[in-house]
């Protein structure tokens, strides 16, 4: 059925599949990558649970197939369990990505509803702490890494690229080895007048990256496709057809295409609906021309152009990974 519905999305509708929620704007960390935990104070009032539970029956309604719960930090959520089990009921694909520092107390109440655990990891040493601003994040995470492994919920790391870690990526491909979790990495995005001096030179991406891929090639558990790997290894560009894949909705309900610096808002999911948005002209117009658009390095923009796209080795590489 889901099969069916992305298919259809794919080749008739063209409008997104998956849906991104912003659960909560708050945060527990202190990120040197991320000025998240800085805004919380801007949103302030996250979707209630009976809006998100609204939310979900319009995204099932315009036909979408996986939602991914992230913030802020989505465990600080008590409610989060409802809404997992709610989006369950309705046949979504759940994914929550965390920090790490509640999961081991928390992974008996949200793993029955979550298919994808991806635990942030940064570094597997004393740096990740340093790096989240928080004293024994590290080791919390990986004790809720070991607790969810024995449940049905697959998990994955997830380690973003900046200066601070680049000589920390055996390391964490160690971690993944020895966790026998398999791990994902992306470049770090810039968050305007935080993080610009954090920022790898494209020869120290390039290096890393061609490293990665010489790991993966040797058997490491690496999530990314080899083709993503490649974008920064050898520099290649990408079309972008992430638009028609996904859609965010942020802590107080903005339906966003391409988040952060660069997202177009289409309102507020209290007042319109996904259908409204995904059949007019303007979205239509809005994904053609932002097939020209190159300016993300995040996997799941990339990796969601590349499925799109239906390159056969990206989608392999998916299937292989996952099961
Ligand atoms: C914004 S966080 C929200 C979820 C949760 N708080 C966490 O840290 O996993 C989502 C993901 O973005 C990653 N991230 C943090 N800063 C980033 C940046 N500047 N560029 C790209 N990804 C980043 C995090 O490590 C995490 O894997
Ligand atoms: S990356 Fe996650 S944990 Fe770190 S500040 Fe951002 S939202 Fe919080
Ligand atoms: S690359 Fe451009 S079009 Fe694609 S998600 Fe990023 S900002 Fe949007």
């Amino acid at each position: 059925m889901k099969v069916m519905t992305v298919l259809k999305n794919r080749f008739v509708s063209h409008s997104p599949v998956m849906l991104t929620h912003l659960i909560t704007s708050l945060c527990n960390a202190r990120c040197k990558t991320c000025d998240l935990w800085k805004k919380s104070s801007e949103y302030r009032t996250d979707l209630s649970k009976e809006d998100v539970f609204k939310l979900l029956e319009k995204a099932k309604k315009a036909g979408m197939v996986s939602y991914t719960v992230w913030g802020g930090e989505p465990l600080l959520r008590k409610d989060l369990p409802e809404i997992l089990q709610f989006a369950k009921k309705k046949g979504f694909i759940t994914t929550v990505i965390t920090n790490g520092f509640f999961l081991k107390e928390r992974c008996e109440e949200i793993t029955p509803f979550t298919d994808l655990m991806i635990v942030s990891i940064d570094s597997n040493d004393s740096l990740h702490d340093k790096m989240r601003g928080v004293e024994g994040i590290l080791k919390r995470a990986i004790d809720g890494i070991e607790k969810c492994k024995k449940t049905k919920t697959k998990v994955i790391m997830n380690s973003v690229i900046s200066k601070l870690n680049l000589d920390k990526i055996e390391g964490l491909l160690e971690l993944s080895k020895k966790l026998n979790v398999p791990i994902a990495f992306e470049p770090m995005d810039i968050n305007p007048g935080y993080n610009e001096h954090l920022k790898t030179t494209n020869k120290e991406l390039k290096t890393a990256f061609s490293r990665i891929i010489r790991y993966k090639k040797s058997g490491y558990k690496v999530i990314n496709s080899i083709q993503y790997l490649q974008n920064f290894s050898k520099q290649k560009k990408y079309v972008c057809h992430a638009p028609k894949c996904y859609i965010a909705v942020s802590a107080h309900g903005k339906i966003e295409s391409c988040v952060g610096t660069n997202s177009k808002c289409w309102g507020n999911i209290k007042e319109t609906s996904f259908e409204e948005i995904f059949n007019s002209l303007d979205f239509k117009d809005f994904c053609k021309k932002m097939e020209m658009c190159n300016k993300c390095n995040v996997s799941c923009v990339i990796e969601s152009s590349l499925m799109y796209s239906l390159n056969p080795w990206v989608i392999i590489d998916k299937i292989k990974n996952l099961y």
